[in-house]
Formats: structure tokens, sequence, C-alpha cells
């Protein structure tokens, strides 16, 4: 019933639904489009619908506005945010720059608009090295999330300064509870996500954004894998590959801000076109240079 109101609303509208990985099922279900935060951007960013349905939280439909300000994109839930995210100002990055001296910004998506207006250039989980890697200088500050420049940091001879920002679902992961979910399942392939910590981060056979994971283990000979990042990916592990078995490493690793959109919250957007994500022109210029830079790059 609630699918037949959605699907008659979207048509009227001319809307497309996307979702991230960590959504509820349900959501992931009625989506047209499931991804990673750069694939979202780049559909995002080739849509020809009018309107963009959101379902994720606050950054990322900001991202959708910067790089389509000519659709309407809403975000279910307009309290639907991300701690990473909010441990960023402008303020703060304008008072990091003067101490640390001016340099390049790499900037994760995870950030706010405002601070994407401020920076060099924007990157993923999926494309940080890369990113980090096409920048001139040999030195940079990659912000808000420490555990990811300590990633791309092992992969590049430029000097990275770190932000002291984190995901606390993806960093309260410990080695102990990791080395004993290997324990109980060894020959399952362990699939970690770099907003873990570096020391969770070397214990993983692969280390993968969110479709990374779902790219490798479709494509993989390995019929079991432990997984370590939010565990609404499970959802979509399991319907893409439901030959193969997929195990969370910690049951404690759920984003509540990813879990607050429900069908009847899409219909209502649809329905009253609210709540509305919106950047300012002149934040968006800004940020836009920092996205495109990077949207080139993939
Ligand atoms: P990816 O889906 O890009 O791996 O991002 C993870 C994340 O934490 C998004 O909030
Ligand atoms: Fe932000 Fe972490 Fe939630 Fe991703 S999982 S939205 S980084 S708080």
């Amino acid at each position: 019933m609630i699918d037949t109101t959605i699907r008659r609303l979207q048509q009227d509208r001319n809307a497309i639904i996307l979702a991230h990985n960590y959504q509820p099922p349900e959501i992931q279900d009625l989506a047209d489009f499931c991804g990673d935060s750069l694939e979202l951007s780049l559909k995002a960013s080739r849509t020809d619908a009018d309107v963009i349905v959101f379902c994720g939280v606050h950054f990322m439909a900001e991202t959708a506005s910067i790089v389509c300000p000519d659709k309407t994109v809403l975000l279910p839930r307009s309290d639907a945010g991300c701690a990473m995210a909010d441990m960023i100002t402008p303020e703060m990055l304008t008072a990091e720059l003067d101490r640390l001296g001016q340099m390049p910004v790499v900037t994760y998506v995870n950030s706010p608009a405002a601070v994407k207006a401020m920076s060099t250039i924007c990157c993923t989980s999926a494309n940080v090295v890369k990113v980090v890697n096409s920048i001139e200088a040999d030195e940079m500050l990659l912000a808000p999330d420490r555990n990811l420049a300590a990633y791309a940091a092992g992969f590049t001879d430029k000097t990275i300064h770190f932000w002291d920002g984190y995901c606390p679902f993806h960093n309260a992961l410990g080695r102990q509870e990791v080395k004993e979910a290997k324990a109980m399942d060894p020959d399952a392939v362990l699939l970690i996500h770099p907003e873990c910590r570096p020391e969770v981060v070397a214990l993983a056979d692969e280390v993968l954004s969110t479709s990374g994971m779902l790219r490798y283990a479709k494509t993989s000979d390995h019929r079991s894998f432990l997984i370590a990042t939010e565990n609404g990916i499970l959802h979509a592990l399991k319907k893409a590959c439901p030959d193969k078995t997929f195990h969370p490493v910690s049951p404690e690793m759920i984003c509540p801000d990813m879990k607050i959109i429900s069908p009847k919250d899409v219909a209502a957007c649809l329905e009253t076109m609210q709540p509305e994500v919106r950047v300012t022109q002149a934040v968006r210029e800004g940020a836009l240079q920092a996205v495109e830079r990077m949207l080139a790059l993939a």
C-alpha cells in the first residue's frame, strides 16, 4: 500500500529515490538506486529526474544539492545527521590552517557543505588514495576522519596532517572483538571499512568502501565473509549474494542516524516536497569545485 503511494507520487513528481548502503532494508528495497557515498554523488550528478529523494544523512543530501542546484533534493528526515560531519566547522578549519600554515585541504564527503567550500578537493572512502596522490603539493590536511587519513597515509609518500575527527560507530570497534569474530569463523574473508581504527584496519583481508565490499563479495570465490562496517550493508550483501554467508564482526556497529527514515517518511516528503536541503549560492560555488575535482577522478 505504502509502496503504491510512493510509486504514484514518484511518477507525479518525476522523482528518483537514492539510498545509502546503510539504510534500513525496507528503504534499500524501495530505492531506485543504492550505493556508497561516491556512487550516490555520481548518480545525483547524472540523473534527469526533477526531484531527488535522498535516503541517507544530511551531508549526502547537501552533496546532491551542490551538484544539482536546479533539482529539488529532499531528505525525508531533517534530523538525519552525521556525528563525524559535526566534528568540523569552517571556523575550526580556519584556525587549524592558521596553526599549520596554508596547504591543500582534502575533505572527506562526511563534512558540512561550508567546509567543502573551503577545500581543495573532496574524497570518499572509495577514492581517498587516488585523491591524495592527485594533489601536486607534498603536504596536505585530510579532514575530518583521522582514521581515513591514517589509511591514506599508508599509500602515499606525501605528508598528511590528520584532523581529530572520527565516526563513533567505526572508531568504537576494537582489535580484540575483531580477533574473536575471526577465531569463530577462521575461513571467512575479513572486509573492513577505512573509518575503523588503524590497528583494526591492519587485521583486514581487504579494506573497502561499502560498495567496494559488495563488488568484492560478488566476484570472490570465497563463500563466507566477516563484515566490519555499519551493519546496514549486510542486507545489501545478502541480497546481492544469496548463496554466500555474511556475519557482522560486532552487533553494535549501528548508526542511529542511518536508521530513522521509514517508507512513511519517503511518502510524506514526496507529498509535501519537504524537508528540502539546499545550500546557499556562495557556499555552493566553492563546494562544487571541490566535489567536481573529485568526480573528475572517478
Ligand atoms: P561509504 O559508503 O562511502 O563507504 O561511506 C561510509 C559512511 O560512513 C557514510 O556515512
Ligand atoms: Fe556518519 Fe558514522 Fe553514521 Fe557514517 S556511520 S553517517 S560516518 S556517524
